[in-house]
């Protein structure tokens, strides 16, 4: 027997395999609605003009390549804290923030994950059901108990409301309570002013903290419309988690760029946390890397380029929106009814069709057409052709 002779082969990421399947399927018509990425109408995922020109700001400016610490590029940190609390509550709440630049928003949600764990290592964390698929993994790794509470009605095609809101009120102070800040990913469902209301009164009555996991602002509604609820909410609760990654809404996916923030009540406990939030750094991966970080700086604090950004994003989110409503007006058309419309009505890149997972095995071996094997479908899959043959298939799949 040797060290490595007893490893155990673990199953392939199930998204990951579908990528697979889907590459290797010879068909000329195939459709990918699986991938968890923005594509473009050619299939691609491009890098936003913004980032190219910082890039070769960046090509200029940077004159060393040595390390820069557990908070990175200088100043990121500040533009993601004013980022994620506008101009109004900067003013108001910057000093009662810790701010840890982290590899991507996975990292930020395992930052942020361990240090619940070092502070109430009983603490439950409360996952809405469904949720993205890595959420759970990353918390158990922290050494952490999850929980769900009902989100989605998955024939309803809607939020279990009075399901979720009675789960919630079993929360016990000091539990954790994750929501996604908008574009819920895999269902689209966004949380209604009302619900925010609920979870900040929650928070506020039982001491329970949110945990905002922002990983589409400017994908949903709008760039600040987007970030309104999450605002109302930090207005108002003494203490949060926000985790923020920029993987999609910079198109950063590979430089990994993202932020773990704590808001506590007052600037001396945002102290302490930021020093267990760099030391918990310095114990995993030291620092963070700081390429990626420096282009979201440029696009962060430099008026042209961050109008420049806002543009495009604007126009990638704007696409979306266009797609979901072109998805269902073909689907109504074709199934005379509104059963579909709750597709135009959600928020961001994913939706869920309510396919059982054979109808969803069907789609891919009689039509190479491909989605997540829960039904989740990226909008950015589809173009006029595409939502033809999809639609069609709905029909023999469906009817
Ligand atoms: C809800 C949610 N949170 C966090 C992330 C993490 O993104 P990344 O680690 O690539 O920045 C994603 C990525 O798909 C996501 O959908």
């Amino acid at each position: 027997m040797t060290f490595f002779s007893e490893t155990k082969q673990l199953p392939p990421d199930s998204l990951l395999q579908l990528i697979t399947e889907f590459r290797n399927d010879p068909s000329p018509d195939k459709i990918d609605l699986g991938v968890g990425v923005y594509q473009d109408e050619h299939g691609k995922t491009p890098i936003f003009e913004a980032v190219e020109l910082a890039q070769r700001r960046l090509q200029t400016d940077e004159d060393s390549k040595t390390y820069l610490g557990p908070l990175g590029w200088p100043g990121f940190a500040d533009e993601v804290r004013k980022l994620v609390l506008g101009e109004v509550l900067e003013e108001k709440l910057a000093g009662r923030f810790a701010v840890l630049p982290t590899p991507g928003g996975s990292g930020a949600l395992k930052s942020a994950g361990t240090l619940v764990q070092r502070l109430n290592p009983s603490a439950k964390i409360r996952l809405p059901d469904p949720t993205w698929a890595n959420h759970k993994p990353i918390f158990l790794s922290c050494d952490l108990e999850t929980v769900t509470y009902a989100y989605y009605d998955n024939e309803a095609t809607s939020l279990d409301r009075e399901k979720m809101y009675a789960d919630l009120a079993a929360a016990q102070s000091g539990d954790i309570i994750v929501v996604h800040g908008n574009c819920h990913n895999p269902t689209g469902e966004d949380l209604s002013a009302e619900d925010w209301k609920f979870l900040t009164d929650l928070a506020l009555e039982k001491g329970i903290v949110p945990f905002i996991d922002i990983a589409y602002q400017g994908l949903g509604q709008g760039f600040h419309e987007d970030m309104a609820h999450v605002r109302s909410l930090l207005e108002s609760v003494p203490e949060a988690i926000l985790c923020y990654s920029f993987s999609k809404n910079m198109g950063l996916y590979r430089e990994r760029v993202g932020a773990a923030l704590v808001m506590t009540e007052n600037a001396d406990m945002a102290e302490r946390v930021q020093s267990n939030l760099n030391e918990i750094a310095r114990r995993t991966y030291s620092m963070p890397p700081s390429y990626g970080a420096a282009l979201a700086w440029y696009l962060l604090s430099d008026p042209d380029l961050n109008a420049s950004w806002r543009k495009e994003l604007e126009q990638l989110r704007k696409r979306v929106v266009s797609l979901r409503a072109q998805v269902t007006d073909a689907l109504s058309s074709e199934f005379g009814d509104n059963r579909f419309q709750y597709i135009t009505a959600q928020n961001g890149m994913f939706s869920r069709l309510p396919l059982t997972p054979e109808q969803i095995n069907r789609f891919k071996t009689e039509s190479s057409i491909y989605m997540a094997g829960d039904g989740r479908v990226n909008m950015c899959g589809f173009t006029p052709a595409k939502i033809a043959r999809f639609t069609e298939n709905m029909s023999s799949v469906l009817k």
